[in-house]
């Protein structure tokens, strides 16, 4: 038997139900606060995301070459492809561009729960807008996308700049080694690093800034910086708004992606890979060939998030079977026909079965059988059967569809 390819799911209809009832709501937020959705290719010349990120990357994505000889990869995140679009179709369209995405990512990563290789992102993009509302606007959205879906997670926001000006003088190798230490959270190998190159001195302040909770403190660390209106600006924002978030100058989001403020959340109830979205500022559209763009975006992890959000049964509108023999098979058709006119998912018997299989076929996959035997047939009568309850009664077709339209407006 053949399987799916490693680190990739197949979805079920009700599994597809719940994730598409999500990501209605998920756009509607998003739409509420001027953002329109974009779609961008789902493979991009693979220099899109090595000119950033460097040649290491290819390792991490899914890269082939096509037919033409051209270094392909498969889209490991949408940012870049958006920056790129922007650039390509943008130079006209108004600015601030607030635009929208639901893509799915590929990423070859050691598969493990809540980690895949292929996997969706609900995300945005605020190109064109550089200001603290800007700032505090991305977070906002992403606080409410979540909120709209019933999410309990952490927010914690933080800024580069103070960090980067404890590491200024440090020599540009050791500044990765200590922020890939400080991505991590890892504190004990952060302070052997320190250790064993001489800078101990760092350690304390580096530490405080992790856990320093508010921008005064963070000042106070590392000294006067000019980002600091800006970072006072956003917090006053957000504390202005009753938004529910932690201050965190220890959040370093990757390596070599986010120019400013940087923010994560995480779902308290998912295990090691809690981490449901990631934004931050960026600068991307310059090395794309357009005019240097101060943007910013977060990208929600949407597998995550139903994983986070567990089981929840849709509330689905009824389902109708409807039963005949062959012999009078087009009043089956008729009879569905009015149901679907009205809106109602409605199925009708395929295969060559008696009235007692198809009707226990019906109870495992509808709400109603609306049942037409050949007494029916000559009658013009139709008898509807509520497949939970058992109740059963003849009637016209016309009120057979009241009857179940009514259940489904309840
Ligand atoms: P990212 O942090 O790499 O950021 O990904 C965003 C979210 O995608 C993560 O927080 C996580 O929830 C989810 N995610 C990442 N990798 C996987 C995976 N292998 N399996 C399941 N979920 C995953 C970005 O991608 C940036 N483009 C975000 C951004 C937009 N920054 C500015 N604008």
């Amino acid at each position: 038997m053949l399987q799916k390819p490693r680190g990739t799911r197949d979805f079920l209809p009700e599994e597809m139900a719940e994730r598409r009832a999500a990501e209605r709501l998920m756009r509607d937020s998003a739409a509420r606060w001027g953002y329109g959705e974009v779609c961008t290719p789902t493979f991009e010349h693979v220099e899109l995301f090595t000119i950033r990120s460097g040649e290491n990357i290819k390792q991490e994505m899914y890269t082939f070459e096509d037919k033409g000889g051209r270094q392909m990869t498969l889209r490991p995140e949408v940012t870049a492809s958006v920056a790129r679009m922007f650039v390509n179709e943008g130079r006209s369209i108004p600015k601030p561009v607030r635009w929208y995405y639901v893509a799915d990512c590929f990423r070859y990563e050691r598969p493990q729960k809540g980690r895949y290789r292929q996997f969706w992102q609900f995300g945005v993009e605020l190109i064109g807008a550089d200001s603290a509302a800007a700032d505090a606007e991305v977070i906002m959205v992403a606080d409410e996308v979540l909120r709209s879906v019933g999410l309990t997670f952490d927010l914690k926001v933080g800024f580069l700049a103070p960090m980067k000006h404890l590491l200024s003088d440090v020599e540009s190798g050791l500044q990765r080694t200590v922020m890939g230490y400080l991505d991590k959270r890892d504190m004990d190998g952060l302070a052997a690093c320190l250790e064993s190159c001489g800078q101990t001195d760092l350690e304390g302040a580096l530490s405080g800034l992790v856990s320093c909770r508010n921008p005064a403190e963070a000042i106070e660390i590392c000294g006067q910086i000019p980002e600091q209106q800006r970072i006072e600006e956003i917090f006053a924002i957000l504390d202005g708004e009753e938004i529910e978030y932690t201050a965190n100058f220890g959040i370093v989001r990757g390596l070599d992606y986010y120019t400013g403020m940087v923010f994560e959340g995480f779902a308290p109830n998912l295990g090691a890979e809690s981490q449901v979205v990631g934004g931050g500022n960026y600068r991307l559209t310059h090395l794309f060939g357009g005019e240097d763009t101060a943007s910013a975006g977060f990208a929600i992890g949407f597998d995550r998030v139903m994983v986070s959000l567990g089981e929840h049964p849709v509330d689905h509108p009824p389902v109708v079977a409807v039963l005949s023999p062959a012999d009078v098979r087009v009043h089956a058709f008729a009879a569905a026909r009015a149901f679907r006119g009205e809106g109602v998912r409605t199925e009708i018997n395929l295969l060559d079965r008696g009235m007692g299989a198809q009707l226990s076929h019906a109870a495992k996959i509808a709400d109603y059988a609306c049942i037409i035997g050949r007494r029916e047939a000559e009658a013009g009568t139709v008898t509807l059967k509520n497949l939970r309850s058992g109740e059963q009664r003849e009637m016209a077709l016309s009120d057979a569809v009241s009857e179940v339209t009514g259940v489904g407006d309840r």
